[in-house]
């Protein structure tokens, strides 16, 4: 098709691409052009195990079978750098990195023990880390780069009776961190980074889900919004997505108008429960997306007169803490 998003000559790193959501990110992608990196060290859903070749190698026989170009890779993204050492070594250049690879820990905070959280931690945030650190240095040279960080929405929300994503959910909105500074610091070279939280039927879900809710959740529908964010005419960076069995949002902070209290003596927490239905007033909220953005706010504190002092320190009564 003459005007389909085409990826010829983009050397592209996926991680944790033998299965799931990665491996349809991978299919699409060679599909129109790009050379994949398929990354997978075959292990279980828990993070055991590990250096079964055959999971990546599949997926580089169908890649392979159906025209595209592809290699496989085993290394754990705890080593990112033996991952990207891949791509330079074949094609001898990287373009977009896909930090994708995840597995789960079904524990609660009260069972988990030091190992469960390390590992969790070891494969989101540190690999995702390691692989990124690993490319940058060819997306500054090259002036362009591509990075997609997966988080979950279990990370960007909390998922009540989930308390088994405890640990991935930190780790998972510790990749919005990540991405939002990489994207700051990427912006002048061309190198764009964005979140994706996605949901669909793979392994890590099959436990969670219920049949009928599985059989719409396909991987495939998520790979159309990766592919339209690592393309080169896509300028989107530091922004948050969703998507799932076909649908797409973008997700951003909000913050509120909120209260300026005058910074001296006279600060007291009666004068800041006096006006704390401003505090938590949505209406005429702001969407930061820089720490300067509450700078405006202090220097305008600074000019304010002394606050008055609050009424009472009792919630209970005039000043509800929640709706
Ligand atoms: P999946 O289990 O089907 O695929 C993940 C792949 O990552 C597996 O093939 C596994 O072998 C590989 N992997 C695990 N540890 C690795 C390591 N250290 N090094 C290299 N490869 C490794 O899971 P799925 O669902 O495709 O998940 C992909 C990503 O999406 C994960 O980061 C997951 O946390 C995230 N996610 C998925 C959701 C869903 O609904 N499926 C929801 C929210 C987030």
């Amino acid at each position: 098709m003459a005007n389909e998003l085409r990826f010829d000559d983009q050397v592209v790193v996926i991680t944790g691409a033998g299965a799931g959501l990665g491996r349809e990110y991978a299919k699409l992608l060679a599909s129109r052009g790009a050379k994949v990196v398929v990354n997978d060290l075959g292990g279980s859903r828990h993070g055991d195990g590990g250096g079964a070749s055959k999971a990546a190698d599949e997926v580089v026989k169908e890649i392979v079978a159906a025209g595209g170009q592809a290699v496989a890779d085993y290394n754990s993204v705890e080593q990112g750098d033996k991952i990207i050492e891949t791509a330079i070594r074949h094609w001898k250049r990287v373009d977009v990195l896909i930090n994708n690879a995840g597995i789960l820990r079904d524990i609660t905070i009260k069972n988990m023990t030091d190992k469960d959280w390390d590992v969790i931690m070891a494969v989101h945030l540190t690999g995702a880390y390691k692989t990124t650190r690993a490319a940058w240095p060819y997306f500054r040279k090259q002036r362009y780069g591509r990075v997609i960080n997966t988080s979950s929405s279990s990370g960007l929300f909390g998922n009540f009776g989930q308390s088994n994503y405890a640990g991935k959910s930190t780790a998972k909105l510790a990749l919005v961190g990540f991405t939002e500074t990489l994207a700051k610091e990427g912006g002048k070279y061309n190198i764009t980074a964005n979140v994706l939280a996605p949901g669909a039927a793979s392994r890590l879900t099959e436990t969670i889900w219920p049949p009928d809710m599985m059989n719409v959740m396909a991987p495939a529908w998520v790979a159309p919004l990766v592919a339209t964010l690592v393309h080169a005419s896509c300028k989107e960076s530091g922004s948050i997505f969703e998507a799932a069995a076909g649908h797409y949002s973008k997700v951003r902070w909000v913050r509120s108008k909120g209260l300026v209290l005058r910074a001296d003596d006279s600060l007291t927490p009666g004068a800041l429960l006096k006006g704390w239905a401003k505090v938590r007033d949505f209406r005429d909220a702001e969407h930061p997306t820089r720490v300067a953005d509450s700078m405006a706010l202090l220097q305008e504190a600074l000019q304010l007169p002394p606050n008055e002092p609050g009424e009472s320190l009792d919630f209970a009564g005039k000043v509800a803490l929640v709706t």
